[in-house]
């Protein structure tokens, strides 16, 4: 969008967000007629995928990402595998159609070793207690090599898979009620060999987690600080302090407090990014509101809040919470004194029901008392849940 940055289509300026003294910021330094005009700096301190889908280019096998959903039809009985009951119990082959029992998420270990989960949550694995080779999808929480497969594509058509459960052997249909790790897995690859399966892609996730864990390790942290350092550039905040932009929201996610070594497939950095985006918004006269985007366990279970599967857990025990306050503790306690800090946004759209309003008011309650503790100026932004709720929900809190 800067001058020397012309051939970017660059994403910030669709999002423009105007906060004026009719909203319910809890605070006091307005100015009657102070308003803010701010652009969302979407998609550089979290990842969204749709910002910046070239970020996911260099990813090998890169449409198997963590979350990414798959159903497979064996060849022989031309069925889908089932994780029947949705977990819990057997996996079979025997459905005509696929929907939630028969799509199995990805979590990625490298780039050919994936576990899979359930619609329960459990994740596949091999039915220990039975005869070492029946399949089952039992395992909960916590999956480990024992639940860790190999997909193995045909070159000559990748949507053609086996998969290698971790005895080595390969699974095969054998009737439509018996799939067995037992297979050498070394036949044609025609419609007659049992360890065959024809994959559908049911789509995935494209944030954060998926970013750095499909990159891995190795390459993760390269492309992670090469984005950060050409996404937004100090010429930027130039650019929209000299167009009648007053402020930027900058979406953060949580690891950004663990910084520099944030817990894997993280990456270290983004804090030194965000230090940037401080030490320029304050050349330029630019107000800035950190908006905490990702939460540890995610807020709404979506790509944005750098979901590893879909899965939303944040709120759902005191721990998590208070982490949550740590990350804003960490944010305010650093940026208090700079003058360029105008609000903490304390959570970007939590989803119910799955994030409770219990569970929100004693997060924005705590949050809002740790903002205080460093400043009695910046604004605490408290955001309404998104999905079927009360749109006034939140009065009591902002109110108190
Ligand atoms: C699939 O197989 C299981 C196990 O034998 C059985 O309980 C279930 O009813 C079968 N479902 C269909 C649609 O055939």
């Amino acid at each position: 969008m800067a001058t020397a940055h012309s051939t970017r289509r660059h994403p910030l300026l669709c999002f423009c967000i105007f906060l004026s003294s009719m909203l319910s910021l809890s605070h006091g330094r307005l100015t009657p007629n102070f308003k803010i005009r701010a652009v969302n700096l979407g998609g550089w301190l979290v990842t969204e995928g749709w910002i910046k889908p070239s970020l996911f280019d260099g990813i090998p096998n890169k449409d198997f990402l963590d979350g990414t959903g798959l159903q497979f039809k064996s060849v022989t009985v031309g069925k889908y595998l089932c994780a029947e009951t949705g977990g819990g119990s057997i996996i079979v082959a025997n459905r005509t159609v696929a929907s939630s029992w028969e799509t199995f998420k990805l979590w990625r270990i490298d780039e050919t070793s994936y576990q899979l989960r359930v619609l329960n949550k459990q994740f596949v694995g091999i039915d220990s207690g039975g005869n070492g080779i029946d399949m089952v999808a039992i395992v909960a929480d916590t999956p480990g090599r024992s639940e860790t497969f190999e997909i193995v594509r045909n070159s000559d058509d990748l949507n053609r898979v086996r998969i290698k459960a971790p005895n080595g052997f390969f699974l095969q249909v054998k009737t439509e009620n018996l799939v067995t790790a037992d297979s050498k897995g070394d036949g044609s690859w025609g419609n007659d060999d049992q360890s065959v399966f024809i994959v559908t892609n049911t789509g995935g996730l494209h944030g954060e987690f998926q970013l750095t864990n499909g990159y891995g390790p190795v390459n993760a942290p390269q492309v992670m600080t090469e984005h950060w350092n050409t996404f937004i550039v100090e010429d930027d905040f130039n650019f929209i302090s000299s167009n009648g932009i007053n402020a930027v929201r900058i979406p953060v996610g949580w690891w950004i407090a663990c910084d520099p070594t944030p817990p894997q497939p993280y990456v270290g950095g983004s804090l030194q990014a965000l230090d940037n985006a401080f030490i320029w918004a304050q050349k330029y006269g630019i107000n800035v509101i950190i908006d905490l985007h990702a939460a540890p366990g995610s807020q709404n279970g979506y790509e944005h809040s750098s979901s590893r599967d879909g899965s939303q857990e944040w709120g759902l025990s005191d721990q998590n919470i208070q982490e949550t306050v740590n990350v804003i503790d960490f944010l305010t306690s650093r940026y208090a004194n700079n003058p360029s800090l105008y609000a903490v946004e304390l959570l970007n759209e939590p989803l119910s029901p799955g994030a409770s309003l219990d569970s929100l008011n004693k997060y924005y309650n705590a949050g809002y008392n740790v903002v205080r503790k460093y400043s009695s100026t910046a604004y605490v932004i408290m955001s309404n849940r998104l999905g079927a709720i009360d749109p006034q929900e939140l009065f009591p809190i902002a109110s108190t």
